[in-house]
């Protein structure tokens, strides 16, 4: 039997498109194996930031050295994922180790690709962003799991004027209603209490075979199905916020107290040269709004800083901003220009030092945000979903409804267990609870 290894770098999507691959192999007869033991490795690639396409590069030499130094032959490669659809053949061009180049739209077609591969053909890229969506011809979901990834939504409209994503996943695209109950009640039956509705831009989801149903009315029919006792989604745009999304956190009990709604920086002026189209207070009255529905929501958010021609006081008003909304937790990064993107073309780039020294200001800022929310939680109680063991023996970490990593002390556990417990000690990356009685906080559902 062929074996295949799956390496999956980046985003929640990769890891999602990353495990339909891996059941597109399974159902062709392939099993799974360790990297070293693989005879196919497909490298499921990230190209938001820089030195993706690097990392890649030295991944493809290490596989191709080790397979050297074994001895055995070299596995065949395989690259997916963004770095494949931004750099195409150029990828075969400068890594003769590597066999398949294949788009994020075009991987259904993998276990196909491999077949040609394995026939003899050389040089195979597929690139196609296919009218007809790739989901209609995946084998249907084998992952079990506790807490699962569903991708409702891809693709971006938006162009942000640092961002590759619309050029390398395409334009906005929804998967049908139907087809997306159908998945959920797979993944549900593969034992899944918490199913994440995944998007680029997950709010822009509208059913295509219905107008009128919109991503407030796909929350309310995913958390009515039996089974299902946790709902999350991510990432959401400000821009596609709607009335029904933020009433659906006041009434749909599944429905999880956390938001991630990033707003990349606190300056009006960066704001409006990123192209996010909204401003400053327009984010605040969307925050506003949301905890008027749902008070102890955990906000979230993703920061970029140093984006061309952002001066101290453009960051300052960034530093203003995780002061004011109080964020539970939030990913920040240094702006990296990425070819092709409007904000790459731009003379004013920063220097990397300062960026530097503002990433470390606003870590800094952002983990005092993380502790307080995480401080304010010690003396709740709550349900957590147990997903796996602690560092120490007897240990066990879940994840509480604001996405806090739990631990606790108690050897009878399995994942996948909701167990009540009390917030009794936080640090800013995690809490400690107590046990209050095991397999509670179903909302009465099957
Ligand atoms: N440089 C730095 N960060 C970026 N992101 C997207 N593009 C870039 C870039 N060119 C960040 C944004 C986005 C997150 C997924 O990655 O913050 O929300
Ligand atoms: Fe990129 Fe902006 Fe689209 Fe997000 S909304 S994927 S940051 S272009």
């Amino acid at each position: 039997m062929r074996k295949f290894a799956v390496k999956s770098f980046g985003c929640q999507m990769n890891v999602y498109d990353a495990e339909r691959m891996a059941e597109a192999l399974a159902a062709e007869g392939m099993g799974t194996a360790d990297e070293a033991d693989a005879d196919v490795i497909v490298l499921n690639t990230c190209h938001i930031r820089e030195k993706a396409a690097e990392k890649l590069y030295s991944e493809v030499g290490r596989i191709a050295a080790r397979s050297r130094e074994q001895g055995g032959r070299k596995p065949v490669i395989a690259v997916t994922g963004c770095v494949a659809q931004a750099e195409g053949d150029e990828i075969l061009r400068r890594a003769g180790a590597v066999d398949l180049v294949v788009g994020p739209q075009a991987y259904h077609r993998l276990p196909a690709l491999l077949k040609r591969q394995a026939a003899g053909e050389t040089g195979i890229v597929d690139l196609d962003m296919p009218a007809e969506s790739k989901f209609g011809k995946l084998p249907p979901r084998a992952r079990r799991a506790p807490s699962v990834f569903l991708t409702v939504q891809e693709g971006c409209d938006k162009f942000c004027a640092f961002c590759v994503v619309p050029y390398t996943r395409g334009a906005e695209s929804s998967r049908p209603l139907r087809a997306i109950l159908a998945e959920a009640e797979a993944l549900v039956e593969g034992g899944a209490r918490e199913i994440t509705l995944l998007g680029q831009n997950v709010n822009a989801w509208r059913d295509p075979e219905d107008a009128a149903c919109d991503f407030g009315a796909l929350m309310r029919a995913v958390a009515a199905m039996p089974g299902v006792e946790r709902l999350r989604y991510t990432t959401s745009h400000p821009r596609d916020v709607t009335e029904t999304m933020i009433r659906a956190h006041a009434e749909i009990p599944e429905l999880m107290p956390y938001l991630h709604l990033p707003v990349q920086s606190g300056s009006d002026r960066v704001l409006a040269a990123m192209n996010r189209k909204h401003d400053r207070a327009f984010y605040y009255d969307l925050v506003a709004r949301f905890r008027a529905a749902r008070p102890d929501l955990a906000i979230t958010s993703d920061f970029i800083v140093g984006f061309p021609g952002e001066t101290e006081e453009d960051f300052a008003a960034t530093l203003g901003i995780v002061e004011d909304i109080g964020y539970a937790q939030a990913f920040s990064f240094k702006y990296s220009p990425r070819i092709g993107t409007p904000a790459a073309e731009r003379e004013d780039q920063l220097d990397e030092d300062v960026k530097s020294e503002r990433l470390a200001r606003l870590q800094a800022a952002i983990s005092a945000s993380a502790l307080a929310f995480n401080r304010q939680s010690v003396g709740r109680q709550c349900d957590i979903l147990i997903e796996r063991r602690g560092r120490h023996p007897g240990q066990w970490i879940g994840k509480s409804p604001w996405l806090q990593s739990v631990v606790v002390e108690q050897e009878s556990l399995s994942p996948g267990d909701l167990v009540r417990v009390d917030l009794v000690r936080a640090g800013p990356n995690s809490l400690e609870g107590r046990i209050v009685t095991a397999e509670s906080g179903k909302h009465g559902k099957a």
